[in-house]
């Protein structure tokens, strides 16, 4: 588990051309992507790489992490119009290659099977405040699969951001579960801002999985880049 601090601009390039390379060697790519704000400056970039025709995502197959239960499709907090609005309305990706979980329980076996047929190439990550990696809050096993989970108060509370009230804010979410995070060949997480300081700390000085802090998991991968920004770089 590598951890590179550098400045946020610098963080969001570097990934970018890493993506536009490995999209280039291997247009079939399998890439795991995430929601919130840490993946957005990313997606931008993508986006203007596939205007300037760096980057053809026709033949990209993406799975998403998560997915909040309760919210219709075309609510504009779902993961779904999250992806579409940040990404995929913007490039040439063929949406019938992109996958996000839904609560339906036929769905989650179906995503499961998919999960064991498509070995993800990269898999994107934020991290949430309590360690949280997709929505495997504190106490999630390591033998975790795609399954439904409560959220904690901490991240109903930062999520609640997004949306008008906080009991707005979905109770629940389907999530991939941590085997599935760690099935992927390689893994990149970006943590940015003040609000991830402890939490990098905590992880930096991991040895091994803390059930507590469900990204520790991540010591266990061999290959894993940790982006952290100036700010939440600021006590490692
Ligand atoms: C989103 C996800 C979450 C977020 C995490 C950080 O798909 O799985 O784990 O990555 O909550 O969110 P931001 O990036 O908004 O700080």
């Amino acid at each position: 588990m590598q951890i590179i601090k550098m400045e946020k601009e610098k963080i969001y390039e570097e990934i970018a051309n890493y993506y536009e390379k490995r999209i280039n060697e291997n247009p079939r790519i399998v890439l795991g992507l995430a929601t919130g704000s840490s993946p957005i400056p990313l997606y931008q970039k993508l986006i203007e790489k596939y205007q300037n025709k760096d980057i053809n995502f026709s033949q990209v197959k993406t799975f998403n992490l998560d997915e909040y239960v309760g919210l219709a499709k075309n609510n504009e907090q779902s993961y779904y119009s999250f992806m579409n609005d940040n990404l995929f309305s913007h490039v040439n990706i063929d949406l019938n290659n992109t996958y996000i979980p839904s609560a339906n329980p036929e769905h989650i076996s179906n995503y499961i099977e998919l999960l064991k047929q498509n070995q993800i190439d990269i898999q994107l990550l934020g991290i949430g405040s309590n360690g949280h990696i997709a929505f495997n809050e504190p106490g999630t096993s390591k033998d975790s699969t795609v399954h439904k989970i409560k959220l904690d108060q901490g991240t109903i509370q930062d999520n609640s951001r997004f949306f008008d009230d906080i009991n707005d804010v979905p109770t629940e979410a389907i999530t991939m579960g941590l085997e599935d995070i760690m099935n992927a060949k390689e893994i990149i997480l970006i943590a940015i801002g003040k609000g991830k300081q402890n939490i990098i700390k905590e992880l930096n000085q991991c040895e091994a999985y803390n059930q507590n802090i469900p990204a520790t998991i991540l010591s266990e991968h061999p290959n894993v880049k940790i982006y952290v920004d100036l700010e939440a770089g600021e006590l490692i």
